[in-house]
């Protein structure tokens, strides 16, 4: 469980975290929305221990990860699977070297490494390219690449940041799903975005942000989107 308290975070006067209160209980989808510049990302790098807060506690499963040693946030990032919207892939690196390489540096045995690489990269579709260079795939294939990275440690939570924010609609529907595939298999999953096309799929938990605050909060209501992402959009506009 995950548990947001009077999370404030600031850069010089700006507020960007303004008293964030926020809970994510474990085996949740939630989506993250809201406009660029809402504070989403800061959001996840808070809670992946990349940024520090100025004010307020993270608590995950009882312990407060504002305050661990550099060792603790390791061990504890380990546990985290993230992917970005620039796929993050070593260009010299081929599909199956990018993987076995976030095996590898953990000191993960040869044999090991090849038989959970070759897992992972079944998962996402993936096992007929695993000799190209990311420079050879399209935007999908590299997003899905980094999905299949991000999994090797079976990860039990999975943040997407923006994932779908350089593909083409339809890359972006099977991102979507390979997302749900994860989270059916039992992870919590976080995706943040601000792409409000893609939330309309989903009938999952949607918190939305807006100026670094948390201004709607609606869980599975299968009718659409919350009325406050209509508002944000709106104030976007005039
Ligand atoms: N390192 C930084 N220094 C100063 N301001 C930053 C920094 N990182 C983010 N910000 C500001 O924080 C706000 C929220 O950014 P961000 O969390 O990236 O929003 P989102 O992911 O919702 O687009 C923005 O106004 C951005 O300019
Ligand atoms: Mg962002």
């Amino acid at each position: 469980m995950i548990l947001f308290q009077s999370v404030t975070k600031r850069y010089d006067e700006h507020t960007v975290l303004n008293s964030i209160e926020l809970q994510i209980d474990k085996g949740e989808f939630m989506t993250l929305i809201g406009p660029s510049g809402a504070g989403k990302s800061t959001l996840i790098h808070a809670l992946i221990g990349a940024t520090s807060i100025d004010r307020g506690s993270i608590t995950v499963n009882g312990s407060d990860i504002t305050k661990f040693t550099r060792e603790q946030l390791q061990d504890y990032r380990r546990g985290i699977g993230m992917v970005f919207q620039d796929f993050k892939l070593l260009p010299k690196k081929t599909v199956y070297e990018n993987v076995a390489f976030a095996m590898e540096v953990c000191g993960t045995e040869e044999a090991a490494t090849r038989k959970r690489t070759r897992e992972v990269l079944e998962m996402v579709g993936l096992q007929n390219q695993s000799g190209q260079f990311p420079n050879q795939l399209s935007g999908g294939e590299k997003q899905r690449a980094a999905i299949a990275r991000a999994l090797v440690h079976n990860p039990k939570l999975f943040i997407a940041d923006e994932p779908t924010g350089n593909l083409d609609p339809e890359s972006s529907i099977e991102i979507l799903n390979l997302l749900q595939k994860i989270h059916i298999n039992g992870a919590t999953v976080i995706l943040a975005t601000h792409n409000k096309h893609l939330v309309d799929r989903l009938m999952k938990r949607v918190v939305v942000m807006k100026a670094g605050m948390i201004v709607g909060d609606r869980e599975e209501s299968g009718y659409g989107m919350p009325k406050e992402v209509e508002e944000v959009e709106r104030v976007e506009l005039e």
